[in-house]
């Protein structure tokens, strides 16, 4: 059986539907899971999608990651802009990771300009909603099968 895809959400995002909807929009974390599974699916893989509030669950999970799946998405949420520990967690994998968020935080406030994630990540999907889960899954498997 082939590795999954990890898809990893930080904090608030358990949230999404009714946070700030007019930044994150309407759909709800499970439904982008869904949204996310079928698109794995169509590309004959599997994906293992989790969410916490917790930096250390979060690091925790990546380092599971890295024996366990084909390539990992992660859209860090706050974390991004704060965690080395989750920085110094992703150098360690040899799979590839795709960072993942549903605005754009370069065109809003200075302070999310900059994600340590960037500095581990081979690309980054930014900007189109629940749709970056979806692209970022579609390059993740893209990036696994060529590898
Ligand atoms: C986010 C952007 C982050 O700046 C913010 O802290 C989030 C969500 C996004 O998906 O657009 O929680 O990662």
């Amino acid at each position: 059986m082939a590795k999954p895809i990890y898809v990893l959400s930080g904090p608030n995002l358990n949230l999404l539907g009714t946070r700030e909807p007019e930044i994150y929009g309407r759909q709800t974390l499970e439904d982008i899971r869904v949204l996310c599974e079928v698109r794995a699916a169509a590309l004959g893989h599997t994906i293992e999608f989790r969410q916490s509030n917790h930096e250390g669950v979060l690091i925790d999970w990546i380092q599971e990651a890295r024996t366990e799946a084909c390539g990992l998405v992660i859209n860090p949420a706050g974390y991004g802009h704060t965690s080395v520990a989750i920085l110094d967690a992703l150098k360690m994998l040899a799979v590839p990771v795709i960072e993942c968020h549903l605005s754009n935080p370069a065109a809003r406030e200075a302070f999310r300009r900059e994600t340590y994630v960037s500095l581990a990540a081979t690309g980054l999907v930014s900007g189109f909603g629940g749709k970056s889960y979806e692209l970022a899954v579609e390059a993740a498997a893209h990036l696994a099968s060529v590898k």
